[in-house]
């Protein structure tokens, strides 16, 4: 197959979250520290009616109806996800409901988990599928879902949830340069999951902040050599018209661009300017472990990198600032806001997408935008994801009704025999939602 790429794009995140700035106010922390030091608007979060099952089912009925794909049209269903609610039981064996109702059960592929890689892991599953000799001519489906949530204390407020499905196929209006990648993978614990009986993570928040940042100058430096050795000329941040990153909090996408150029400016790229080099120069000589923890370094390249990063990164942001870090979804987000804000002039341009997972595994990978047609097209995306349209009809909680929410969900995580509230009056008609655990812990569904 050729071409191979990403044909079509949904994404479902709940209708209800909270503002960072009534959070801040809440949690007695100073102004501004979640606003401006962390970059986040907003926290979309589940109530007990939702959970990762149902954004699933969600997000992929939908794209099959929008997008008018029979499910029998479907080869290879994969899944990423951190977020367990089964051992064993795969979240993507939810999602054969859809599929068994129209008689196909000949899918493919299973759960992919490696914190908020997962869905990255998957995404490369299902085009190499399609690449290969296994391929029989369907398409592939990558679904990442997470509900982010993390203990009260300083790692909350960068929590959130949504899903994303993509569907893989060949001649698609985004395709994989696949030649153009780089991986970094180490062992390290700086987000992990031990404690079975809890939905939080452990989480070293400034061992995080480093290790994704040295995950992304490896991954960029792995990925600038194939790129020169296969085109023979040097590779730059000037060769690429948009930067998307997992986006856990704003302030470390703007952290992790202006890293970029730090790296261009170590290896001579030719558009930083005698200004720029100069702001730069008193930093050339740190030892990469100092240049982690150099503020003024931060300041400096933040500074240099800030024209930039207004037309190559901040279109990305929209929906990761207004809902949150999305674990797996995060980066598709991200990926997913340029196509909402640009989809009309990104024919033609090349997007460099970083995924990082904690723990560790991070890859940065490069693909090529092209109109495509209907009703796999970039523009009839941006119309079926509707982003506007559901970031409008959420809606507000008080910051109180959210820690209420998070105690409860605590109570809830690896519980049996309970029934969830009958009012659905926050969901959108048609919205899968949660309405039992029973005995046997087995979880029912129903929709609206
Ligand atoms: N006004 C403006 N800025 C402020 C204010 C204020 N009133 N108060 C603090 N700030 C700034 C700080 O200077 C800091 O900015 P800097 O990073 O540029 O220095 C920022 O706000 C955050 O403040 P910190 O004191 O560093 O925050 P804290 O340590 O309490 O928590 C952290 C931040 C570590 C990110 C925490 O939220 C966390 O652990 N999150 C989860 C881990 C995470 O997301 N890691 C990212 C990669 S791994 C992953 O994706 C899960």
């Amino acid at each position: 197959a050729k071409n191979v790429g990403i044909l079509a794009v949904d994404i479902y995140f709940p209708p209800t979250f909270v503002k960072q700035e009534a959070l801040e106010a809440h949690d007695g922390v100073s102004k501004g520290k979640y606003t401006i030091g962390l970059g986040q608007d907003c926290l979309g979060f589940c109530t007990e009616l939702e959970d990762v099952v149902s954004m699933s089912l969600n997000v992929v009925t939908s794209l099959l109806d929008k997008y008018k794909v029979d499910p029998k049209q479907i080869g290879r269903l994969e899944v990423g996800s951190e977020t367990v609610i089964d051992k064993s039981k795969s979240i993507k064996t939810f999602l054969m409901q859809i599929f068994e109702k129209y008689g196909n059960t000949d899918i493919e592929g299973v759960d992919s988990t490696n914190a908020c890689y997962g869905g990255t892991a998957a995404l490369c599953n299902c085009v190499n599928w399609v690449e290969s000799s296994s391929w029989d001519g369907r398409y592939g489906l990558v679904v990442c879902t997470d509900s982010a949530v993390y203990a009260e204390g300083p790692a909350r407020p960068t929590g959130g949830a949504a899903a994303i499905a993509l569907l893989i196929g060949p001649d698609a209006p985004i395709t994989f340069e696949s030649k153009i990648r780089g991986s970094h993978m180490a062992h390290a614990y700086d987000f992990y999951k031990p404690n079975l009986a809890s939905e939080y993570p452990v989480v070293d928040g400034k061992l995080s902040q480093t290790c994704y940042l040295m995950a992304l100058d490896l991954c960029y430096k792995h990925l600038s050599e194939k790129y020169e050795k296969l085109e023979g000329k040097k590779f730059s941040v000037s060769d690429v018209d948009y930067f998307v990153f997992h986006s856990p909090y704003n302030k470390l996408v703007q952290k992790s661009f202006a890293r970029l150029l730090f790296n261009d400016f170590l290896r001579n790229a030719s558009y930083i300017d005698e200004a720029a080099k100069e702001k730069l120069a008193a930093f050339s000589n740190l030892t990469s472990d100092e240049s982690y923890q150099s503020r003024d370094l931060e300041k400096a390249s933040q500074q240099v990198a800030k024209p930039f990063y207004d037309a190559k990164v901040q279109p990305t942001t929209l929906i990761p600032k207004l809902v949150g870090n999305m674990y797996t979804a995060s980066l598709y987000a991200a990926f997913a806001s340029l196509l909402h804000n640009k989809h009309s002039e990104l024919s033609g341009k090349r997007v460099i997408l970083f995924s990082y997972g904690s723990g560790l595994t991070s890859t940065m990978f490069s693909l090529q935008l092209h109109e495509g047609q209907h009703p796999f097209s970039l523009s009839n995306i941006a119309t079926v994801m509707n982003v506007s349209g559901k970031l409008k009809s959420r809606h507000e909680f008080p910051p109180e009704k959210f820690v209420e929410t998070m105690k409860l969900m605590e109570h809830r995580y690896g519980a049996k025999d309970f029934l969830t509230s009958k009012d659905t009056s926050l969901l959108a008609p048609g919205t899968h939602f949660l309405t039992e655990v029973d005995s046997m812990y087995r979880r029912f569904y129903a929709k609206k």
